[in-house]
């Protein structure tokens, strides 16, 4: 992203905040991951949506019409000896410099400059509870500037979310977002071919994951967006299961949910696929309601759809599919009706997609599903799971399976960012068999 995509960013905020109004907001604090030891720090999205700055210890500061520059950035200052142990500082110079501030203070005289700023402002913008930390010290900058009123100072008089602003603008993509979209869905297209092409009876799920990442990484992605999923046979029935850690049998399926981080911004894939590289009947009979849902899903994503009708499209061919294959029994309309298909499919169809995994903005406007527009994305991911309750004939059981792509809504329809990645039963076995050829 350049400099010039971070300053439209801002320049739409500030027409969103109008006049008198100023935004505050902190970076992600660290998170220890055990003793004393850091998880690699990562910034907030928000943060980043605005300044691409990813040090932490800074704060964003925005204050429209200000006539010394409506941006000002906190952050620490160099220093030589606390560099060489932990790295590399843009200091208030680079915070200029590099990434477009008007004014840059340093991190600890925060104290000092922030009452003065928010002095005189009628509306502050500040999200609540995200730096729980945080909030305390916005709470006393106000305290002092009400306890001075005497002396003259106007303290403001409303604290607006800012993350409802922001979550508003990110969810339409510029083409600057769709495009490190684009990347990150090759990229994590290109994993899961390779974990495709890997897989096989008698490795162990993490060595799986271990393929991705590395596709990931090879790729110019530091991170997966989100841990990945790699769940043999009755582990892909455990929708958020990240142990990995099971030896994969055969005649299993492989449910695998993984997407990379490309540029801040994420991909979301689900495929399952035969350990062996050959379904079996029922997985194949099952495996085609899913995909068949998935594609009646994705048909319904377009612009003045509305959001819910992929789920409502994808419950009712999953629904007729366990009828037909007597997974249920009744009347379909009834059994739409009372949600018969929850025993077995008890997620959601999607989400939106974007910096974060479950990415911002609301999916309800007024009380009614929003109506989908051109630059949003999207996943869509129904699944079936089935586990091995009594009333179920043996040869279901345990099966488990999803089929998730990223979906990009253009002015005519929609756009599948993940279509690389194989998910046609013949396309699967065919790579897969290749692949064990080439052994
Ligand atoms: N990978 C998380 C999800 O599919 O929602
Ligand atoms: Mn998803
Ligand atoms: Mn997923």
């Amino acid at each position: 992203m350049n400099k010039k995509e971070f300053a439209k960013r801002r320049q739409r905020l500030i027409e969103l905040m109008g006049e008198n109004s100023i935004a505050v907001l902190p970076s992600a604090p660290i998170a220890n991951r055990n003793r004393d030891v850091d998880y690699p720090y990562r910034a907030d999205s928000n943060f980043h949506y605005l300044s691409g700055f990813d040090e932490p210890e800074s704060v964003i500061v925005i204050i429209p019409g200000r006539p010394h520059g409506e941006y000002i950035l906190f952050c620490r200052e160099r220093d030589l000896s606390k560099e060489i142990w932990d790295g590399y500082r843009a200091g208030q110079e680079g915070a200029v410099e590099t990434f477009g501030a008007d004014d840059s203070y340093p991190i600890t005289d925060l104290d000092d400059i922030l009452p003065g700023l928010l002095e005189g402002k009628e509306k502050v913008f500040y999200t609540m509870g995200n730096v729980p930390s945080f909030d305390p010290r916005i709470v006393a900058w106000l305290q002092h500037l009400r306890g001075a009123s005497r002396q003259g100072l106007q303290s403001p008089s409303e604290i607006i979310e800012l993350d409802h602003s922001l979550n508003e603008l990110r969810l339409y993509k510029s083409s600057a977002e769709i495009s490190a979209m684009r990347t990150a869905a090759e990229i994590s297209c290109q994993a899961h071919i390779r974990a495709m092409q890997f897989s096989q009876v008698g490795k162990w799920e993490y060595q799986v994951e271990a393929e991705i990442i590395h596709e990931f990484m090879k790729h110019d992605c530091r991170s997966p967006a989100y841990p990945s999923i790699v769940g043999g046979g009755e582990n892909g029935c455990i929708l958020h299961y990240i142990e990995n850690n099971h030896r994969m049998k055969n005649n299993d399926l492989l449910l695998i949910d993984a997407g990379a981080e490309y540029d801040y911004y994420a991909a979301d894939i689900t495929r399952t696929f035969p350990i062996n590289g050959k379904f079996t009947p029922s997985q194949k009979a099952l495996y085609n309601v899913v995909l068949d849902a998935q594609k009646a899903a994705i048909a319904e994503v377009k612009p003045g759809n509305h959001w819910n009708q992929a789920h409502e499209a994808a419950v009712r061919v999953l629904t007729a599919g366990l009828l037909e294959l007597g997974l249920l029994s009744g009347d379909l309309e009834s059994l739409i009706e009372q949600e018969k298909y929850r025993d077995f499919y008890m997620h959601r169809t999607g989400h939106w997609l974007g910096m974060d995994v479950h990415d911002v903005g609301d999916y309800k406007v007024g009380g009614e599903w929003r109506l989908l527009e051109a630059g949003m994305v999207l996943t869509v991911e129904p699944g079936l799971y089935i586990r091995n309750p009594d009333n179920i004939a043996k040869k279901w059981h345990f099966i488990g399976i999803r089929i998730e792509d990223d979906v990009l809504v253009t002015k005519t329809g929609n756009e599948v960012l993940t279509a690389a990645a194989p998910k046609e039963v013949d396309e699967i076995e065919a790579l897969m068999a290749e692949a064990q050829a080439a052994r």
